[in-house]
């Protein structure tokens, strides 16, 4: 923890939103935005329209979108241009029409929107970025239809999340450089502009670390990049020598057939919340399987087995730059899961952090093992009054829900309500799924404590249930969800404010959950225990 005057700084700041002037911070200037491999646009407020190559402008019943083109020195015929395109107004759609005479505006693209939801704002703004990610500016002027807070904010993080780009290669500066929203008052918008550049800009990040090959992505490389993300910040990183001489058993276990040592990442951030949330995220830098090695196929996407470590991080990182005030501590528990001469055995009996000994059936199922231990340290060493984790855990998750949509368990009813309400303003979905009392002698080993994956005679499957009943063992009764997120953190194309590859999913939804619980008084917060 840190020192009360840190404290006390950090609650002025959360008091004083915006903490910067409107228009004077833009995405590419935020602080988690520096070790950006391609930054983001420059987004602001202004409340008149400034000379760009694009002009976007809502075009809807309702609007008055063919007003303000009106004071354009070129001849448009809305009504007519929108029929004769057939819209029909849906969220993001686009009627593009090239203009002359107009320097320096080269195009206006009519956009509808839809119910004007925040789903439907996410949509206008992931289209437009779309529309206009090859000219070097863009103006969106919503004088004629204002979206209101959470709409400005959705609109923006469409605009910033659909602009990401990931290359291995150098990359020029990028064309879209800048990107205007005109409202009528941006004062009274500032406050949720700032929390999408923020909540983008750690999403950006945490999308760069899955994106990362993992032959640059050693646990030592990803355990520096976490100091470098949240520089300012208290960090730990515990190398294999401290983890084993702590009883890090699972992190050790993983990690020892690779000749790149795991490592654990700590971090908090307090900003004198009333009680103690503890993140934990799956940090395996590349999953083969290990000796219970994956076929080729499944083991493409591996890479993206750290989303959970990254997102955790970012969260962190963002929860920080908006000076929210709750205390959060992040654990990244990292490690790549290589077959070797060295490798953990299946059948070997390993000890966690706290004494459980685990039966490891199946070196594939590693994700539980390096999680029980960052939990158990969550629960014994730092006693947090709730624990989140967050791991890309089951393959069975996305043959579930599919690719969009995390699956959470939780034996909270108060945590759940909070996770549900979060996942509907973010934007992220997340799914309640069962902790079945019934799959637990599932576990049930007859030389340990666990076993680490379900005894296939019972043929009861249900695989991303039993991981959450091997995980919920190590909370020790404490305010605990697990979300699964094995399906969204990865995206195998362009799809509205998604790019191809890593989505840095769960930076968005952990954001808008702890939001929420810095706004609720501090009575109600100590609530969420069970
Ligand atoms: N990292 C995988 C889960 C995964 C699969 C994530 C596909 C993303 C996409 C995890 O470590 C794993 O291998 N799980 C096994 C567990 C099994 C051996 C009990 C699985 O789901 O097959
Ligand atoms: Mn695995
Ligand atoms: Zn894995």
């Amino acid at each position: 923890m840190t020192a009360p005057a840190t404290r006390a700084a950090a609650r002025t700041r959360a008091a004083a939103a915006p903490r910067v002037p409107v228009g004077v911070r833009a995405a590419s200037g935020s602080p988690t935005a520096a070790g950006l491999q391609s930054p983001l646009p420059g987004l602001r407020l202004a409340d008149d329209r400034p000379d760009l190559p694009v002009l976007a402008v809502p075009t809807g019943p309702g609007d008055d979108g063919a007003v303000l083109l009106g004071s354009l020195p070129i001849e448009l015929d809305v009504a007519t241009l929108l029929l004769r395109e057939r819209a029909r107004g849906e969220a993001g759609e686009l009627v593009s029409v090239p203009v002359t005479g107009a320097d320096p505006l080269e195009r206006v693209l009519l956009v509808g929107t839809g119910d004007r939801s925040p789903s439907a704002w996410r949509k206008v703004g992931a289209a437009l970025a779309r529309r206009a990610a090859k000219s070097a500016g863009l103006a969106v002027d919503l004088r004629g239809s204002t979206p209101d807070g959470p709409g400005l904010r959705a609109l923006a993080e469409g605009l910033l999340l659909a602009s990401y780009g990931f290359s291995t290669k150098p990359v020029d500066a990028r064309p879209l450089q800048e990107v205007v929203l005109v409202v009528v008052d941006p004062a009274s918008l500032a406050a949720q502009l700032d929390a999408a550049l923020v909540t983008c800009a750690a999403t950006a990040v945490a999308r760069d670390l899955v994106n990362t090959p993992a032959l640059d992505k050693s646990p030592d490389w990803l355990a520096k990049r976490a100091v470098r993300l949240l520089k300012g910040l208290e960090v730990t990183v515990r190398d294999e020598a401290r983890l084993r001489a702590e009883g890090w058993g699972g992190v050790v276990a993983v990690g020892q057939g690779s000749s790149r040592p795991p490592r654990v990442v700590e971090v908090t951030y307090d900003g004198g919340g009333s009680t103690h949330v503890v993140l934990v995220g799956k940090g395996i830098t590349f999953d083969t399987g290990g000796i219970s090695i994956k076929p080729n196929p499944g083991m493409l996407l591996m890479k993206n087995d750290m989303g959970g470590a990254a997102a955790v991080l970012a969260t962190v990182r963002a929860v920080a730059d908006l000076g929210l005030p709750v205390t959060v501590t992040a654990i990244a528990a990292i490690a790549e899961n290589m077959p070797s001469g060295a490798a953990q055995r299946p059948s070997d009996v390993i000890t966690q952090h706290g004494g459980t000994t685990v039966e490891v059936l199946n070196t594939d199922a590693e994700g539980r093992l390096v999680l029980a231990d960052a939990i158990a340290y969550a629960d014994t060493v730092l006693r947090a009054d709730v624990i989140v984790d967050v791991a890309t855990l089951t393959g069975a998750m996305p043959v579930a829900l599919g690719t969009r949509i995390a699956g959470f368990f939780t034996d909270s009813e108060a945590l759940a309500t909070q996770l549900e309400a979060a996942a509907t303003v973010s934007g992220e979905q997340l799914w309640r799924m069962p902790l079945t009392e019934d799959y637990r002698q599932a576990l049930d080993s007859t030389t340990a404590d666990l076993r680490n994956i379900g005894r296939p005679q019972l043929k009861l499957a249900g695989g991303s249930i039993t991981a959450a009943l091997f995980l919920q063992h190590f909370a020790g009764g404490r305010p605990w969800a697990h979300l699964d997120i094995a399906g969204p953190a990865w995206s195998g194309s362009d799809d509205v404010e998604l790019t191809k590859g890593g989505t840095g999913f769960g930076v968005r939804v952990l954001v808008a959950w702890l939001e929420a619980l810095a706004a609720q008084p501090a009575r109600r917060r100590a609530t969420a225990r069970r």
